[in-house]
């Protein structure tokens, strides 16, 4: 079938987004947990990039082939953003050392703050789909963390006297901000240094922590007792990806494993999802792969974390494969692999221009179920990239009648061919060696607006949309 026939079907099913979000209102309670903080986002130019190397004194031999992975000295801090630029990748590097984050603040400054932190970015739009309680742990929410939350009647955090309240309008006035740079760049923005030329092949994000509370996994007792005595739908999780194991990493993962599980125990119908996101640190990654993964119903990743999460799985060629060629086909390959690896009921993959997820029969919504909420996802986080933001219950379909983009229809007729199953082209769907394979097409917008937290959208709405 030729792709503009393909693009119909698909456009028709994305017809059904409303009702689905209809059906998002019955959800009761969901929780996120654990990272939540702010984001100081700044949109960089690359002759503002090459100022700052000049300013800097950063010798042109050391932006060859960068592979650090972490911040030393405030210089590292350009290094990731050269980096993550030339290749058009996603990194997030972090720190302890105030004096990284202090030379952020005087030396790159930002265009806005925003909610940052899976945990807050999930939540806030949770509420904003009108899901009757959406609960976020904060270990820190001075005025300036509650000012990220959206004003909404559903959205509730911890207040200082470890009670249950609207997250807005909590002020624990003794908890520091928690501030993240977050340094965006355009596909093809450029810069020249002694003839060097320096292109961004995509549009990507460079993300510089200096966090002493979520790099620490600090975990608030009040919240804890309180999802022991709530019904929970959904527990989202993530915020295990910044830990550092030389820092107490593994035992800080291991401390989770009891409190999820009794929260698990309190709340036997309750799905728990595990957002991957960009975990550097290879020993945490392993921890996470070895203790987390085996706890949860589902999980949620890109193209990166699938290498990287490869590469802890003892799938280091599927990995290289991936890397040459970052297609539908060969990333089916690594989910099928990390399935069985991680035993996990749920796995979805966000790449580019396409959603894609395995499950089996142990997740308790069909894959059908799971194609809707994948629509519904691509349609809220395409308005997302749209609109810069979501605020408003308007701005979440702004994209509803953009059609599906060729490069995912591409993606999706390569893997359909690939599995020797041309359902799924048009249908989305398939069965493929016992388990449910279910494919969405998304919506990609020309110029984004933003690209951070994109992921956390996708892969929490797919969730709770599935129904
Ligand atoms: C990471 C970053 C956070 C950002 C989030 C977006 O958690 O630390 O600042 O908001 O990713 O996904």
């Amino acid at each position: 079938m030729d792709i503009e026939n393909l693009k119909n079907i698909w456009q028709k099913k994305y017809a059904d987004v409303p009702l689905q979000l209809q059906k998002v209102k019955n959800i009761k309670t969901v929780a996120t947990a654990f990272n939540t903080n702010v984001d100081a986002v700044l949109k960089i130019k690359g002759e503002s990039l090459k100022k700052l190397i000049l300013d800097n004194n950063i010798p042109l031999s050391s932006l060859d082939n960068i592979t650090l992975t972490e911040m030393h000295l405030p210089t590292d801090v350009i290094l990731g953003i050269v980096k993550c630029f030339v290749r058009g990748i996603a990194e997030e590097w972090v720190t302890e050392d105030k004096s990284i984050y202090d030379w952020m603040a005087q030396n790159l400054g930002y265009d806005r703050l925003q909610m940052g932190g899976q945990g807050g970015i999930i939540a806030n739009t949770l509420a904003l789909l009108k899901i009757n309680k959406v609960i976020a742990h904060t270990n820190s929410h001075p005025a300036l963390q509650a000012e990220q939350f959206l004003d909404l009647d559903n959205l509730f955090a911890i207040d200082e006297n470890g009670e249950l309240a609207k997250a807005c309008e909590i002020s624990r006035d003794n908890d520091i901000p928690l501030i993240h740079w977050i340094i965006e760049f355009d596909k093809g923005d450029s810069f020249n240094i002694d003839g060097k030329e320096f292109t961004c092949p995509k549009s990507n994000r460079f993300i510089a922590t200096y966090d002493p509370l979520n790099l620490n996994l600090v975990i608030d007792r009040n919240f804890v007792s309180y999802l022991n005595n709530t019904q929970i739908d959904y527990l989202i999780l993530s915020g295990f990806h910044p830990l550092l194991a030389r820092k107490n990493g593994i035992e800080l993962i291991k401390n989770a494993v009891p409190l999820i599980k009794q929260w698990q125990k309190n709340n036997p119908q309750m799905i728990t999802h595990l957002e991957v996101a960009s975990t550097q640190d290879l020993a945490v990654r392993k921890a996470i792969v070895e203790y987390i993964a085996p706890l949860m119903q589902s999980a949620g990743l890109n193209e990166r974390e699938t290498i990287d999460l490869l590469n802890v799985c003892d799938g280091k060629d599927l990995a290289q494969k991936i890397e040459r060629e970052t297609t539908a086909p060969n990333l089916f390959d690594a989910l099928l692999y990390l399935k069985q690896k991680l035993d996990i009921p749920r796995l979805q993959l966000h790449m580019f221009g396409l959603y894609l997820t395995l499950q089996d029969a142990r997740f308790p919504f069909s894959g059908v179920e799971n194609l809707r909420g994948m629509l519904t996802a691509a349609v809220v986080s395409s308005s997302k990239a749209y609109n810069g933001a979501l605020e408003k219950y308007q701005d979440i379909t702004l994209t509803l009648d953009v059609p599906p983009s060729d490069i995912g229809l591409g993606e999706l007729t390569s893997l359909a061919q690939k599995l020797n199953k041309p359902e799924l082209a048009e249908n989305g769907i398939c069965e493929f060696n016992g388990m449910f394979v279910s494919a969405v097409p998304t919506i990609l917008v020309d110029k984004p607006k933003t690209l951070v937290g994109m992921g956390d959208t996708i892969s929490s709405i797919s969730l709770i949309a599935g129904r």
